[in-house]
């Protein structure tokens, strides 16, 4: 009897009760579900029962009337319908055509071109095609949706940009008596004189050197290269990276796809420079070399090489879909913390992964088990992006009409510390403005814009359940 407040909601006011009751075990239509004078089957495909509506209706459970050939609009994809001629032949509408939305095709703009056929990404980027879109993989040092741009600035250890004030280390080593401090201002390339480097205390057994870009920058590569300390070649072999966007929490670096800590290979000599990339780049305001294998000593001269984040130079220019439509975010980067299920029936599992942006079907959102403010879905964009805005949209379930209307949204960067977006004014956290009906989409801009890894829509207010499809705004770096 666990399912009654579901049963008896689905069934209130067309139907007697008990009849409604008996719905819930064996045949779904038992009942009949279907409005209109429609024809419940069962066993039909996937799902435990369809529709088959009569003349002039049409929809889910034939509650929808039919208005010519474009009501219900037979064009999928987003297409839109035109009716050519309204006069109806015979049993069947076909007079209209249908407009389809870049990257789709066919009469009912029903097959997903190959939106990479036309090879948009430069300078060996390789293509992913999406449901009507594509997302190129870049090779660093190159960046930009076509992989259009390089990122290869030298920020200044060398030139001198990065000055003493931004460099600092774990320790530094004194030489001769305490009168030669290898400091870690001097940990520049090429760096010439007696003490020209960069050397950790003998004691320390973490050492690191940190440059504080004092923004947040897109770097690419490092070069480094050791020193020679009384005729000793003294240099790290083999380092780690790590970075952090507040100089409190630090991530290390991770080769793409790869769980371990990446071990970066260093010197072999006291002169040689040797360059490594970042690939992917790492977007973050501090840097931190942490060697892991040194030789005599921890010594070092540098150099980073990347560049500015204001490729985008405003949010207006950085606000790509993120692929929640698409489908560039997969199904294991989504997850919530419920989900739904219409009268217990599992094939109506409103899942976090159907959380996207005009996906159709009976159950094409998500809808957490609960309607309280403890429900969320998060997205895992597996790497540090932009964000620039949300559109949100609702859903109908048997034909309710369903939507949030008031959301909160948190970020975080590991998956376990999270902030909420705030009211740039009050300092409260923001309420966004959601849906008003179960379709239209709305947009909302982060103001200003954050940057995460992963995203969470907290839902505040909503009409009859919650229920969320979406998209997020944002760009690469
Ligand atoms: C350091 O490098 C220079 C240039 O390669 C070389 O001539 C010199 O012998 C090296 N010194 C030591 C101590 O290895
Ligand atoms: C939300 O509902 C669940 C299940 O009833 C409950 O465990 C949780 O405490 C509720 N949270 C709030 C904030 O009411
Ligand atoms: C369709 O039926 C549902 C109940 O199953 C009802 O809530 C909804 O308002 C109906 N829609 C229309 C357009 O009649």
């Amino acid at each position: 009897m666990k399912r009654l407040g579901n049963v008896f909601t689905a069934c209130l006011g067309t139907f007697a009760l008990l009849l409604c009751l008996y719905s819930v075990e064996g045949e779904y239509c038992k009942v009949n579900l279907c409005h209109n004078g429609g024809t419940c089957v069962t066993g039909v495909g996937e799902d435990p029962f369809i529709c088959i509506c009569a003349d002039g209706f049409g929809g889910d459970t034939c509650n929808l009337t039919e208005i010519g050939p474009c009501n219900p609009n037979p064009c999928k994809n987003d297409g839109s319908c035109e009716v050519i001629s309204p006069t109806r032949r015979g049993d069947v509408f076909n007079e209209y055509i249908c407009r389809c939305q870049p990257g789709f095709e066919g009469m009912h703009c029903q097959i997903n071109e190959n939106d990479c056929a036309k090879q948009p990404c430069k300078n060996g980027g390789s293509c992913r095609d999406l449901d009507g879109d594509y997302a190129c993989q870049c090779p660093s040092p190159y960046v930009g949706k076509q992989c259009q741009l390089r990122c290869i600035s030298l920020l200044g250890m060398e030139g001198g940009a990065i000055v003493e004030s931004q460099i600092s280390a774990s320790s530094v080593h004194y030489g001769i008596m305490g009168l030669q401090r290898w400091g870690p201002e001097l940990a520049r390339l090429n760096n010439q004189g007696v003490v020209n480097a960069w050397t950790s205390a003998t004691h320390d057994r973490n050492p690191w050197i940190e440059i504080n870009m004092q923004k947040k920058m897109r770097l690419t590569g490092i070069i480094t290269q050791g020193a020679s300390r009384m005729g000793t070649a003294e240099y790290i072999k083999a380092f780690k990276v790590a970075s952090s966007f507040d100089g409190n929490n630090y991530v290390t670096y991770k080769a793409d796809g790869q769980r371990r800590d990446k071990v970066f290979v260093g010197n072999a000599d006291n002169d040689s420079t040797k360059t490594n990339l970042f690939d992917p780049p790492i977007i973050a305001q501090y840097i931190r070399i942490i060697p892991v294998v040194c030789r005599k000593a921890c010594t070092l001269r540098m150099e980073l090489v990347g560049c500015e984040l204001n490729v985008y130079s405003n949010t207006a220019g950085c606000s790509e879909p993120l692929g929640m439509k698409s489908r560039l975010i997969s199904d294991a980067q989504l997850s919530a913390s419920s989900t739904y299920r219409t009268w217990g029936i599992d094939t109506f599992t409103w899942h976090p992964q159907f959380a996207r942006l005009d996906k159709a079907g009976k159950t094409n959102a998500w809808s957490p088990a609960h309607n309280n403010r403890s429900e969320w879905i998060q997205v895992d964009l597996e790497k540090t992006k932009r964000l620039t805005g949300i559109i949100t949209q609702g859903a109908k379930d048997f034909g309710v009409v369903q939507f949030v209307s008031v959301f909160k949204v948190a970020y975080s960067n590991d998956g376990e510390l999270w902030s909420t977006v705030k009211d740039e004014k009050t300092g409260n956290d923001q309420l966004f403005q959601g849906n008003i009906d179960n379709n239209a989409h709305k947009k909302n801009v982060f103001e200003p814009p954050f940057f995460a890894r992963y995203v969470r829509v907290l839902p505040w207010e909503w009409h009859e359940r919650i229920t969320l499809r979406m998209e997020l705004l944002g760009c690469d770096d």
